[in-house]
């Protein structure tokens, strides 16, 4: 069985749903914090059964230890966590206490109960740059904001464990930009309140609850002058995740690092893309307006995701085509069910 904490929220649904669909049984474990219960009813329609849930703090050891009592875990799947770059600025110790305390706790819950095999949300903030080619695991790393050092943190908490401890199987996996929904409309990104992402918003403008979309400058050096990124889609990575998994399981060889691995597609889109293929994914006319650059933000970065290839045979195989009309399918279907999206 797969402990998946932060299993309700937005990677980490979709990611039960490829591995229940694989064959793995999981048990998540969620504060709810920033994500719904009833987001299990929808995973029990897109799974064979229905995902076993405890509610709880990943920074609580009683917790940790009684899932670990209670069911026969074999890996974990680390998602909990806050994310926002933003907040992380204003609240930094709670980015500390979730991200680098709820993790530490949760590798000592697994010491505990002999549970070695982890697979850990990471990010694209840990790289420090240059950002004007694609970028490799063994890029320079530092982050500049709280949310990317207090990952950054972990890595290098789960590289020392590694160092000591060989008979460990770690995964970092450092997403770009994940977007997109499951097929079916029945998950997707919720955001509470003011979505901080490019395409969550742009599917509330295309719905009407927003006016238009403030384009964070359009004079970067890129060929229309907005930001690029490298979006992917989130059934995309969730199908990572498994593969990761897998290889973790079956590696023969024992390592002395963590595996680490870029989860991208390789190429980039301007916000002006996106919105174009939004408005073509939508049928509905995206109102924007260019607003000047937000404090911080990079021109364009996008992955080099050639080890994850390689290592995993693994690669993004949905279009920017299918992240809008999937994200598009996902606003329709929780409008329509009075979910805050
Ligand atoms: N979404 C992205 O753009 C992105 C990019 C890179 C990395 N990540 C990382 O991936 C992971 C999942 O991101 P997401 O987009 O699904 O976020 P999310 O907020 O939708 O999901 C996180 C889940 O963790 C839960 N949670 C938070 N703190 C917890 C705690 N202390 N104990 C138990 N549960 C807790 C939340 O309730 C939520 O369900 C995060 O660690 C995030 O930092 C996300």
């Amino acid at each position: 069985m797969i402990l998946v904490t932060g299993g309700t929220g937005y990677i980490g649904s979709h990611t039960c749903v490829a591995l229940m669909n694989a064959g793995y049984h999981v048990a998540i474990l969620d504060n709810l914090c920033n994500s719904r219960i009833e987001v299990l009813n929808r995973l029990a329609r897109l799974c064979p059964v229905r995902p076993d849930f405890v509610e709880g703090d990943v920074r609580d050891p009683s917790v940790l230890d009684s899932v670990f009592a209670r069911y026969p875990i074999s890996a974990v799947v680390h998602f909990a966590g806050l994310k926002a770059v933003g907040d992380s600025v204003k609240n930094p110790l709670a980015y500390y206490d979730n991200n680098v305390n709820g993790s530490v706790q949760l590798l000592r819950a697994m010491q505990r109960a002999n549970v070695k095999t982890f697979v850990f949300s990471s990010t694209a903030t840990v790289y420090a740059g240059p950002f004007d080619e694609a970028l490799r695991e063994s890029d320079r790393l530092g982050a500049s904001q709280p949310y990317g050092h207090s990952k950054l943190v972990v890595e290098e908490i789960l590289a020392d464990l590694q160092s000591a401890e060989p008979d460990w199987r770690i995964a970092c996996l450092r997403y770009f930009n994940p977007v997109g929904a499951h097929e079916s409309g029945l998950i997707g990104e919720s955001p509470l309140g003011a979505p901080n992402n490019l395409m969550p918003y742009l599917a509330q403008v295309a719905s009407g609850m927003r006016e238009f979309l403030n384009v964070w400058g359009n004079d970067y050096a890129t060929p229309d002058g907005t930001g690029v990124r490298d979006y992917l889609h989130v059934m995309d990575l969730a199908e990572a995740h498994l593969a990761a998994l897998h290889h973790l399981q079956t590696v023969t060889s024992l390592s002395t690092k963590p595996l680490t691995l870029n989860l991208g597609t390789g190429q980039g889109y301007s916000v002006l893309e996106v919105v174009h293929a939004f408005e073509q994914a939508s049928g509905q006319k995206i109102g924007r307006q260019f607003a000047p650059r937000r404090a911080g933000d990079i021109a364009q970065y996008w992955a080099d995701p050639g080890l994850a290839k390689q290592v995993l045979g693994w690669q993004a195989k949905r279009g920017l085509q299918e992240m809008c009309a999937d994200t598009w399918r996902w606003q329709l279907h929780s409008a329509k069910d009075g979910e805050p999206s």
